[in-house]
């Protein structure tokens, strides 16, 4: 049979399975997935739009269907590994097989590691970027996978996550116990921007930029985070919308509570340096 034969008789076959991603397989051939296209759409411009990744190393952590790693490599990556374990050895998804056929379709060279988020770095070196999309807020320990995938980036760190406790004046992170959020026992943790700001300066990623959800909000996060000033130059082109979580403006408009306010952020950073620095 002719290679597009046969791989659209696969896309047939996987056609009825569920899809996270909507991923256009050919030009006449869109697999609809939970995340529409629009959504998918939306989502690029403010996840990949704001990169430079021409040349890069990047690394999708949870990729499922394969889209981000996909859209990475057409947006000039060098390399692109795509790593993910769950969903991929879920029966009712055939994730695995919805990821080969994605790339074989596009044509694209991306390699494939099944390795799950906790389990992190498995047998991966560093990459310049790394993709932590839709992954966080599903971890029993959030914090040991985000320190795990910011181990794997050289420069730069994305993260998309669920959010909540967006009124509390303070780092916070919400728990949901027993599938107390949308009934998915999957989801353990709702963290609020301002939370997630100080986890990443915490962790040695001073560099935060940040945007709500161009689609549903503030009810989730998109972050990007850089080691260095110079490593977001390199990297990192912005964009209209993005706040840049270290001045006093951009925390104004992404936190709960005013960023003049004497216990902002930067006096509280600048005193714990006096103190200990
Ligand atoms: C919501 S999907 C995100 C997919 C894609 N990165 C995106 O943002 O569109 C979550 C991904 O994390 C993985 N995942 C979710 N919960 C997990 C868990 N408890 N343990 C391991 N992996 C999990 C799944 O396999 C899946 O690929």
């Amino acid at each position: 049979m002719h290679d597009e034969q046969a791989l659209r008789a696969r896309a047939n076959e996987l056609a009825s399975v569920h899809w996270h991603h909507s991923i256009r397989l050919f030009p006449d051939l869109l697999i609809e997935g939970s995340k529409s296209e629009s959504l998918l759409q939306a989502e690029h411009a403010a996840i990949l739009g704001p990169l430079d990744l021409a040349g890069r190393e990047v690394l999708d952590i949870g990729s499922w269907n394969g889209y981000f790693a996909f859209e990475a490599k057409r947006a000039g990556a060098a390399r692109v590994i795509a790593s993910d374990s769950l969903c991929w050895h879920i029966p009712a998804f055939r994730g695995r097989e919805t990821f080969d056929l994605g790339r074989e379709c596009l044509g694209l060279d991306i390699e494939a590691k099944v390795i799950d988020p906790t389990q992190l770095p498995g047998d991966l070196a560093p990459v310049d970027i790394v993709l932590f999309l839709g992954v966080f807020y599903h971890m029993h320990d959030p914090i040991a996978v985000l320190k795990a995938a910011a181990a794997l980036a050289r420069e730069g760190l994305v993260i998309e996550t669920h959010q909540d406790l967006l009124d509390l004046p303070r780092p916070g992170m919400a728990f949901y116990p027993r599938a107390t959020l949308n009934g998915d026992e999957s989801n353990w943790w709702g963290p609020n921007p301002e939370c997630m700001f100080e986890l990443l300066e915490s962790i040695g990623w001073p560099q935060v930029y940040y945007q709500p959800h161009p689609v549903v909000g503030a009810t989730r996060g998109i972050y990007h985070a850089f080691r260095t000033a110079e490593a977001a130059q390199r990297a990192f082109r912005g964009g209209h919308a993005v706040l840049d979580l270290r001045t006093p403006a951009g925390q104004a408009a992404a936190f709960a509570r005013s960023a003049s306010s004497p216990e902002s952020t930067p006096a509280r950073v600048g005193l714990l340096r006096r103190w200990f620095g």
